[in-house]
């Protein structure tokens, strides 16, 4: 399958890579299809490369570490951050093509991410701002992550039409009806797609529990940014009915989802409250719950709804091929899928026109 080269894919959380020292492991995680290797050098810059040595393919990430040479855990080819190969302990001489393929890593509000294209070309201007991350005074943030079995476009679906919750979510976000009193819209602004729920006058949704009193009549929001390939924000807002939005509160959420090949993803989530900042223990509850939602209840079911089109997928077929029915609510879905086709669309057509002026 065809990946979206000119991105940002997420990597990691920054905690995966270890501290800013000498020796810290680093983690090794499948992206489009390659196994790489990220970790940092001895000053703490992050790095990334293909975790398998170009001898007989050991990953470099089962080495060992002298400075900021890699060492291979096979036969002892020496490697730097640039791919070169920098020590061949049975001769003198470096072999010819003994270079590692390396990528363009940004470390920025406590996460890593990986350009998905030649490491020149990569922009850190085109990092979807996830600011939000990193605790900050007043505010706590957890986070999370898990590995889908399933086509990370199938996440995408689940996650801009939030419609679901009314179904998939009955035992933790408990939707208690409110999407459907809401209107949805999709907005496109330049690359970046938005799908809007907006649930005014209503009860008190389960998150404002505690905010507002259960008689109280609110307006809801949630909000949801997608940037490619599947990089989405989510808001969820309330506020009192009618009033300013900044009268009630609004709670960012991360929803990146990382192709780890065709049929499985990376599923990285975090949440943030402006309350109880110090409560390890709201910290645990907050994680069982979303582990329930995200894992336990939109997990198997995208991965269930995946496996029954799968077969189709690997004799060549695709998600349009399936003839899909369309509701409304999937509006976002479809239009982030459309957008991305024409993203790749044009990647390959300006590779192409590259080409020819190459060959011309
Ligand atoms: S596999 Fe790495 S040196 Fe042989
Ligand atoms: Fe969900």
């Amino acid at each position: 399958m065809s990946y979206l080269r000119t991105a940002w894919y997420m990597a990691g959380w920054s905690n995966e890579l270890g501290p800013n020292d000498q020796g810290s492991a680093g983690f090794t995680r499948e992206i489009c299809g390659r196994r790489i290797f990220f970790y940092r050098l001895q000053n703490g810059t992050p790095c990334a490369i293909l975790d398998r040595c170009p001898h007989r393919f050991a990953p470099l990430s089962l080495g060992t570490r002298e400075g900021d040479m890699l060492v291979c855990p096979y036969h002892g080819l020496g490697f730097g951050p640039d791919g070169k190969c920098t020590r061949n302990p049975f001769s003198d001489r470096i072999p010819a093509a003994a270079t590692i393929p390396t990528f363009a890593v940004e470390e920025r509000h406590g996460i890593v991410w990986l350009w998905g294209g030649e490491p020149d070309a990569a922009d850190p201007a085109l990092i979807p701002d996830f600011s939000f991350v990193p605790d900050a005074p007043g505010w706590r943030t957890i986070t999370g992550y898990t590995l889908m079995e399933a086509n990370y476009e199938y996440g995408t679906d689940n996650l801009l039409d939030l419609s679901h919750i009314e179904f998939v979510h009955k035992g933790s976000f408990a939707g208690q009806g409110v999407i459907f009193a809401g209107e949805h819209s999709v907005q496109q602004d330049g690359d970046t797609l938005h799908s809007n729920w907006w649930m005014p006058g209503i009860a008190p949704p389960s998150v404002a529990q505690g905010v507002f009193p259960p008689d109280a009549v609110v307006d809801h929001w949630l909000e949801m940014r997608w940037n490619a390939p599947a990089s989405m924000r989510l808001n969820i807002g309330v506020c009192p009915h009618g009033a300013p939005r900044e009268a009630g509160f609004e709670l960012p959420q991360a929803h990146i989802l990382t192709p780890a090949n065709e049929h499985q993803t990376h599923y990285f989530w975090s949440s943030s409250r402006p309350n109880e900042t110090d409560n390890v223990q709201l910290d645990e509850i907050l994680r069982a719950m979303f582990r329930q939602a995200f894992d336990e209840e939109d997990k198997p079911l995208i991965e269930a709804a995946y496996a029954n089109i799968k077969a189709n997928l690997q004799a060549g077929g695709d998600f349009w091929a399936e003839k899909p029915l369309s509701l409304g609510i999937d509006q976002g879905g479809t239009r982030a899928r459309r957008l991305l086709e024409k993203l790749i669309a044009q990647e390959g057509a300006g590779e192409n026109q590259t080409a020819t002026h190459k060959t011309a």
